[in-house]
């Protein structure tokens, strides 16, 4: 009995132990997720966050009422039979493009001599042969001619530019860009012949004024200068590509275009100067920038 008696309070602190013991435990066991049941649980973001050309927004939500959907269920399908050629060929045409665009670098000094308008409109016309997001055509190309209009354009690319290279743009970045002796001052907006300033449309505004989903709206755009820039160095002409950091909205105000297009690139174009360098820049050969699996 007194053995009983010492042993009690023993017994009851173990019990405490055994007790807290198995609390702690539960409280440590992962939940399980709750079942998640109707459309939200098999919503998906249309597009990766960081592409940031609100795809996942505007394809998501139906909040105004303003979009609409464009249903081409009764699209044609027609036979699409392009030219094979033969494996010498192939290899011919490929080590021949390869050669002419490995020849394409920017060029930051361009001649003001002129060059014909109707070549622009074919490589626009070729830019809009792009790919793009369920055949949006997201893309607006303004061809800038006019004197007054690029000096207007150039005021406001410097203005913004010596900010971006004072302020905004960090020394890692200045740092970055000094070997390229790039700098605010950007006399080929004046001197260029043309200046073409790409616009990616955000979404799409229909005569009613409904909107309509761009999807992949500036992978699309940037796909479309890509061929841009191809068939510019195609055509023997040069240009530098920029990205005039800040000054998109008063550009797109300048040029008078819609809300619903973003600067998203310039391209000043033209014959390379006659006095014209370029930094003598090396491209990663095959094998660093090629995985074969
Ligand atoms: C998205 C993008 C933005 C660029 N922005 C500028 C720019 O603002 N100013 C500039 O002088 N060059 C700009 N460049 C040109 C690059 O500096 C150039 O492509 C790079 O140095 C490689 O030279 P390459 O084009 O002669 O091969 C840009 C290029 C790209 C692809």
């Amino acid at each position: 009995m007194a053995l009983l008696s010492v042993l009690t309070p023993v017994l009851a602190v173990i019990l405490c132990l055994v007790i807290g013991f198995i609390l702690l435990k539960s409280r440590e066991a992962p939940s399980t997720p709750p079942v998640e049941t109707g459309s939200k649980a098999n919503f998906r973001p249309w597009v990766d966050q960081d592409l940031q050309d609100d795809t996942e927004i505007t394809a998501g939500e139906d909040e105004d009422g303003d979009w609409v959907d464009i249903s081409e269920e009764d699209l044609l399908h027609v036979p699409y039979s392009p030219k094979r050629y033969s494996e010498e060929m192939m290899l011919q045409r490929s080590q021949d493009f390869y050669t002419l665009m490995n020849e394409r670098r920017s060029v930051r000094f361009i001649s003001p001599d002129p060059v014909p308008q109707e070549v622009i409109n074919n490589v626009i016309h070729t830019a809009g042969t792009s790919p793009s997001g369920a055949h949006t055509e997201p893309w607006t190309f303004v061809v800038v001619s006019d004197p007054e209009m690029k000096h207007q354009i150039r005021l406001i690319v410097e203005e913004e530019e010596e900010v971006n290279y004072r302020q905004r743009m960090g020394e890692k970045w200045v740092h970055d860009l000094a070997k390229l002796r790039t700098n605010w001052i950007k006399e080929y907006l004046d001197v260029a012949p043309y200046l073409i300033l790409i616009f990616k449309q955000t979404c799409g505004i229909l005569p009613n004024g409904k909107k309509k989903t761009h999807y992949y709206n500036e992978i699309s755009v940037s796909i479309s200068c890509g061929i841009l820039l191809a068939a510019l160095q195609n055509a023997g002409l040069v240009t530098v590509t920029t990205t005039p950091l800040n000054c998109g909205p008063q550009l797109r105000l300048l040029l008078r275009r819609p809300a619903n297009e973003k600067l998203l690139m310039l391209l000043p174009v033209g014959y390379p100067a006659s006095n014209a360098t370029v930094p003598d820049l090396k491209r990663k050969p095959l094998d660093d920038i090629m995985v074969k699996i």
